[in-house]
């Protein structure tokens, strides 16, 4: 029998898919890419694949499940396969960079980015040159759940850390980015989310905390980042809220028609507003997460209005258009 397909390489992320798929009698299975082989001679499964390889799986002792998606997706697609954020997806998920250049060709502005690959040196030179006297903030290319992040309150800031811990952090694809700090008026950043190429809400997420913001309640544990120089993190607090108000019309069709473009169905997109309210896109998430106590707290838990419910019924919507072009 046609299914979904889930292409992953974290379990723990996957039970509240489970349950809203299991709600609506959606048959599915999952695909864990942490590892794997294939006989490309032979063709994949029928069924609905929809990928949700994350940017973050080299931190989970997944240093090559990436790659092995990308090849994985190759095979579905040359056999025609319906892939939920494919491709085009997997590579933006796995580069800042490559997102930054779609978004801006989609008409959203991201914070000003310097791209190094060389070594600590050539870091600091570019630090120097371009973000002097700071703030700036350090990031690598390849990222998720804000790991490697950094907040840096002046260049003299980052030398002290690149001297104190010179490569032993280096980004997995070797390419660190140098970026604006954005100075917002509130401590929050922004996440929308999209089911289908489609909004389906907003969350505010408060950063006071650090910048560790993955919103599945499987990332709620463990040791938050602090920005440097700022006190230990407080206790914790709930930090996602659903904006009953959403987000501006004109913002909201820039990011869907950035996700057309890109090729991407499912993603959460985070922004930061400037203090003038301008909202600076800087991280697409196509593996996303979504925060059930906001979810429950505005209403939305069970519904398909909700991250989950949304995606399970674009996810049969999908398997059943699949199914009648079959028949
Ligand atoms: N340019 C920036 N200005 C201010 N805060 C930032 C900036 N870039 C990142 N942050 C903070 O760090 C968090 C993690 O950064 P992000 O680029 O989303 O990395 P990741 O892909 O690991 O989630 C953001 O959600 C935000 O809170
Ligand atoms: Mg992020």
């Amino acid at each position: 029998m046609s299914k979904i397909h889930v292409i992953h390489e974290n379990p723990v992320w996957l039970p509240p898919l489970a349950q809203a798929f299991d709600r609506i009698g959606l048959p599915w299975a999952e695909m864990d890419l942490s590892r794997g082989s294939f006989d490309l001679s032979q063709p994949p499964p029928e069924g609905v694949f929809y990928n949700r390889m994350s940017a973050s799986s080299h931190t989970r002792g997944h240093r090559y499940a990436a790659e092995l998606t990308a090849g994985v997706l190759a095979w579905l697609t040359r056999h025609g396969r319906r892939v939920v954020n494919g491709p085009a997806a997997l590579d933006l998920e796995i580069s800042k960079v490559r997102q930054y250049a779609a978004l801006e060709s989609a008409g959203l502005v991201i914070p000003r980015t310097v791209m190094v690959q060389d070594d600590s040196a050539a870091l600091l030179a570019a630090a120097r040159r371009h973000f002097a006297p700071g703030p700036l903030i350090l990031k690598p290319n390849r990222g998720g759940k804000g790991l490697g992040v950094r907040l840096f309150a002046s260049v003299e800031a980052l030398e002290a850390h690149l001297e104190q811990a010179p490569a032993e952090e280096a980004p997995v694809d070797g390419i660190w980015l140098l970026q604006d700090y954005i100075r917002a008026d509130r401590p929050v950043i922004t996440r929308a989310e999209f089911v289908g190429g489609r909004f389906v809400y907003a969350v505010e997420v408060d950063t006071t905390a650090g910048f560790e913001l993955c919103p599945a309640e499987a990332c709620a544990v463990g040791d938050a980042f602090c920005p440097v120089g700022a006190q230990p993190a407080p206790p914790p607090a709930p930090r996602f809220r659903v904006l009953p108000q959403g987000i501006e019309p004109g913002l909201r069709s820039r990011l869907e028609g950035f996700l057309l473009r890109a090729g991407i169905d499912v993603a959460g997109i985070e922004f930061i507003r400037d203090a003038a309210g301008q909202p600076l896109v800087y991280d697409v998430n196509t593996n996303t997460n979504y925060n059930p106590e906001a979810e429950a707290a505005a209403g939305l838990a069970g519904t398909d209005r909700s991250g989950p419910g949304a995606l399970a019924a674009f996810l049969a919507a999908e398997l059943a258009r699949g199914q009648r072009q079959a028949a």
